[in-house]
């Protein structure tokens, strides 16, 4: 097995590899003047399983495209199998046509992959599960879930937890994580959004009343979804409110509206890499979902359960 990184998160596909004790691959991605990418390989890869990690985020298109001719080069060196690692996988919030003459984005994402020579595909909390059959090969959607709930349970172990999702669409997420913490119970926000980026409040369905709450969701992008959810939630009497995102996607001011929100702490993975603004932030934290991915990896290369891995 080969482990082969992109640019957009260095950090976590060394974990990965520090995880399966191999190093790796010898590779360099470069830009031509104009910005072109060139990826070279210097070693051998002919016949071998090679996982690709590079989660597709800010600058979305760059990665994507280093992601693309990574695996364009991997297919013309005679790699055995290409399985694109791509933790965050960008695109994946335009899984549907939200109206006339609009694009399915994530479907033309899942084309182009397949048609550059990926094999398999592994993702962590797609945005939706049936992303998965945007590709007509294997994937694996890997669930953040058993790091929060083991976070949760240390941290906010002692307390009167209620599970909340920030909208409906997040229900399915939400109560598996409760299922984890002793079938905690469950609040749901409904959250409606006129405009992509700007989200407000109008309800909270279930009893917050002086629950710790834990908010989890898939992306936290602006931030104006979880801010406005967690200030709703404590305008409803709740005791506490932290959050759990898988993906810290961050864009523009999110840190500072984090920072200056009413949520007690924001819990993100590694999925991406932090920005300096992340690291400086004093209420964000991050997980790192490297034995996850290198577990799965492993169990993909020796064609073992990844499912049992969430049992
Ligand atoms: C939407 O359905 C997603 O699950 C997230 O709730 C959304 O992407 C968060 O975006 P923002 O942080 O910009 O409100």
């Amino acid at each position: 097995m080969k482990i082969m990184a992109g640019n957009s998160n260095l950090p976590l596909a060394r974990a990965i590899a520090g995880y399966l004790e191999v190093p790796l691959t010898d590779v360099s991605v470069r830009r031509f003047a104009d910005e072109e990418i060139f990826v070279e390989i210097h070693e051998n890869v002919r016949g071998e399983d090679v996982f690709v990690v590079q989660p597709t985020s800010f600058p979305v298109n760059d990665n994507l495209m280093e992601l693309l001719i990574c695996i364009d080069a991997l297919r013309r060196a005679s790699a055995k199998r290409i399985t694109a690692v791509v933790p965050y996988f960008g695109y994946a919030r335009q899984d549907r046509k939200p109206g006339p003459r609009t694009p399915i984005s994530a479907k033309l994402v899942a084309n182009l992959m397949t048609q550059a020579g990926a094999d398999r595909v592994l993702s962590v909390d797609l945005h939706a599960g049936q992303i998965q059959g945007f590709f007509d090969i294997p994937t694996d959607n890997l669930y953040a879930a058993p790091v929060m709930a083991a976070d949760v349970l240390t941290r906010y172990g002692g307390q009167e937890l209620t599970v909340v999702s920030p909208d409906v669409g997040g229900v399915v997420r939400a109560r598996a994580l409760a299922k984890r913490l002793d079938n905690a119970p469950l609040a749901i926000v409904d959250k409606r959004r006129d405009k992509p980026g700007q989200s407000e409040v109008m309800n909270i369905i279930g009893d917050v009343s002086g629950r710790a709450c834990i908010l989890i969701d898939d992306i936290v992008d602006s931030g104006g979804t979880l801010c406005n959810a967690a200030q709703a939630l404590l305008d409803q009497g709740a005791a506490s409110v932290a959050a759990y995102i898988t993906h810290g996607v961050l864009s523009g001011g999110a840190v500072a509206r984090v920072d200056s929100s009413a949520l007690k702490e924001l819990v993100i993975t590694d999925s991406i890499l932090a920005t300096e603004a992340t690291d400086a932030s004093n209420k964000i934290r991050v997980l790192t979902i490297a034995p996850l991915l290198g577990e799965a990896v492993r169990r993909i290369a020796d064609e073992s359960s990844v499912s049992s891995l969430f049992d």
